[in-house]
């Protein structure tokens, strides 16, 4: 049986991806106290910015949101600058004056990181869950750290970085593969697919091939992302280098 996937793509152009993510964003978010998940990494920082620009402006007020990672580098703490805390906490947190309170990111540093995965999880069902997930992509189709195996129902866990994917990162890591952590805890892909809505943010040549996985493919733990294919409220934003390997039909240009 196949069915027709729900997900809303627009391709626009590189420089654009960001606020028309934040759009997307904004409209799907409750207007009291939103509960936010926040990929890290390059691809949503202009989307990060476009709302702090917001934010200081005045025209929106994010001040009352939960802010919730969806993964971090095991061994990594917040006063790491490469932890995915620091991210959160420089990136997205201080230009969107959520106070400390309300962030939420697995404990990198935990004695027992499994423990910290379930204590992970139990906190986002204890918020009452995520309104809006922002995504990335990973080259291998992985989203939050997911890589390509993952249980499609799975919950927030330990897991094992594939090599593709800290060759990927070893540019945060100053190029040297050996500073890249090799686990991480995340959100698994049953936490993320229980969020209201999902926003995926996708750029760049490299991902091509996984967009077109992710979103046309058999759904498949081979391709962590297909899982999106069976969410009611999935927005992709690809910019047109992303979308390159996309079957046209199914573009909505903006
Ligand atoms: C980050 C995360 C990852 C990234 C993905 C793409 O919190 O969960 O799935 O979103 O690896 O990373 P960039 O955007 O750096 O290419």
């Amino acid at each position: 049986m196949t069915t027709k996937s729900a997900i809303r793509l627009l391709v626009v152009e590189e420089e654009q991806v960001g606020t028309v993510a934040a759009d997307v964003v904004l409209s799907a978010l409750p207007s009291r106290q939103p509960r936010i998940g926040v990929a890290t990494g390059a691809t949503p920082l202009t989307l990060y910015w476009e709302l702090g620009r917001r934010v200081a402006s005045g025209a929106i007020d994010l001040r009352e949101s939960t802010l919730v990672a969806l993964d971090e580098y095991v061994g990594l703490g917040q006063w790491n600058p490469r932890s995915f805390a620091a991210y959160v906490r420089d990136v997205i947190a201080e230009p969107l004056h959520v106070a400390k309170g309300r962030v939420l990111v697995p404990d990198g540093l935990a004695s027992d990181p499994d423990r910290a995965a379930d204590a992970f999880e139990e906190a986002i069902a204890t918020i009452g869950g995520i309104d809006v997930q922002i995504a990335g992509l990973g080259t291998n189709g992985h989203i939050g750290f997911n890589e390509p195996g993952s249980a499609l129902d799975s919950s927030s866990r330990t897991v094992e970085l594939t090599e593709q994917t800290r060759r990927d990162n070893a540019r945060f890591f100053g190029d040297r593969l050996s500073d890249v952590p090799t686990q991480a805890i995340t959100q698994g892909l049953g936490t993320i697919s229980r969020a209201r809505s999902i926003v995926l943010v996708v750029k760049g040549v490299a991902k091509a091939r996984a967009l077109q996985a992710a979103v046309h493919g058999p759904v498949t733990p081979d391709v962590p992302a297909s899982v999106l294919q069976r969410h009611p409220a999935v927005t992709v934003i690809a910019d047109r280098e992303a979308a390159g390997e996309l079957r046209p039909r199914e573009e909505h240009h903006e």
